[in-house]
């Protein structure tokens, strides 16, 4: 590959001639929403985590929202999230009227801190939406053995993570319910998309009625015994997606090489470097690093803008955020001080497919002399 001499930005997907060639297809079928390559698509990703279904859906913000839906959780109900995630994972909870109860991260792997969710908990909690952030599994397998003891729902938030494991198994496959994001700035993109796997038939059948405006066939007649919703997915999507997810595991192992060249060529006193387990992969959909507290984090990013290197801070930190300052009133910094320092001194770095290994040592080489 050759060097990129203009700007890097953050992300880029990598749209191949073979992935263009499936969705003119499509496009050329005029079979446009949910035709044969969604059926591909939720068929590839059920057998890949090793579950029975698969839906495929508008969004990875969707799937959540269809998650918590189909759980049946809404007003009087508890949710618990981690303080620092994308905000999608927040606002599904606020839309179907149930109460986010937010639990800080781990300062070292940026997912939630599993010693802190016990406290969280109440007769009112119904769900719990584990994070696995930035590509790495969080610690699941407690998450899931917590649920069991309070009879609580566990919906995986894996938007970022498809291919990560722990202990062997795929995120996703752990909870009731495993949501995907299909978002440009993932493993495998269609655009906007996402999909949400599951063991359960009943729900997996409801999922299917409920981003069809509820619909259920009875003798040949449509009639609607939901009020759902249209979260489908357009087929040209998912030939995208499909193409694409069959190089997974190449996309995954092209990552990981740069993101080990990151550790061995970064090596700046004010910069600390994501944590990488020996238990467990991690799929590097973010390069996050954190900076000094020292370091102002707005001046780091458009310093890295005036060298053509395009990065921003990784997620938010949610009660922070205004709505969310507004709707429940809590001093962030405060209750959430490793969510709080992740969103202020985070820093997204660029990888992805189309990077170079020179491209890599030319950004580290940049980010030396910070
Ligand atoms: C952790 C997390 N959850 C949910 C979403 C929402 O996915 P989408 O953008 O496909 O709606 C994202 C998107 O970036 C995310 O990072």
């Amino acid at each position: 590959m050759e060097t990129n001499t203009t700007f890097l930005p953050l992300a880029r997907p990598d749209i191949r001639e073979e992935d263009i060639a499936l969705v003119n297809e499509v496009l050329r079928s005029g079979m446009l929403v949910q035709g044969k390559y969604v059926e591909k698509l939720e068929n590839g990703f059920a057998e890949y985590h090793e579950l029975k279904y698969a839906i495929a859906l508008s969004n990875g913000t969707a799937t959540l929202h269809l998650a918590l839906k189909v759980l049946g959780i809404g007003p009087g109900d508890e949710v618990i999230v981690p303080a620092f995630s994308y905000v999608a994972t927040a606002n599904v909870v606020e839309l179907v009227g149930a109460t986010c109860v937010f639990v800080d991260i781990d300062e070292v792997t940026f997912n939630i801190d599993v010693a802190q969710i016990e406290k969280a908990i109440t007769p009112k909690t119904k769900a719990i939406i584990p994070v696995h952030e930035f590509g790495l599994a969080c610690d699941i397998e407690v998450v899931c053995a917590l649920a069991e003891k309070h009879g609580i729902h566990v919906i995986e938030d894996a938007a970022c993570a498809l291919g990560a494991r722990q202990n062997g198994k795929l995120v996703g496959s752990f909870g009731v319910l495993g949501s995907f994001s299909l978002h440009p700035r993932k493993s495998i993109t269609s655009g906007e998309g996402g999909i949400l796997i599951t063991n359960d038939e009943i729900i997996a059948f409801k999922l299917k009625q409920l981003r069809n405006h509820g619909i259920q066939m009875e003798n040949g007649k449509m009639n609607f015994v939901e009020a759902g919703f249209n979260y489908r997915m357009t087929d040209f999507q998912a030939a995208l997606a499909w193409s694409q997810f069959q190089r997974i595991d190449n996309i995954l192992e092209y990552k990981n090489k740069l993101a080990d060249l990151y550790f061995d060529s970064i090596i700046n006193a004010k910069i600390t470097l994501p944590f990488k387990p020996l238990d467990r992969n991690h799929t590097w959909q973010t390069f996050h690093v954190l900076l000094d507290k020292s370091v102002e984090q707005k001046k780091i990013i458009e310093k890295l803008k005036g060298k053509d290197i395009g990065t921003n801070y990784g997620a938010q930190c949610i009660p922070a955020q205004t709505f969310y300052k507004k709707r429940y009133n809590l001093n962030a910094e405060a209750l959430f001080p490793n969510a709080y320092n992740a969103y202020t001194k985070g820093l997204a770095i660029p990888l992805y497919e189309k990077l170079s290994d020179d491209d890599i040592l030319h950004i580290s080489q940049i980010i030396n002399k910070l």
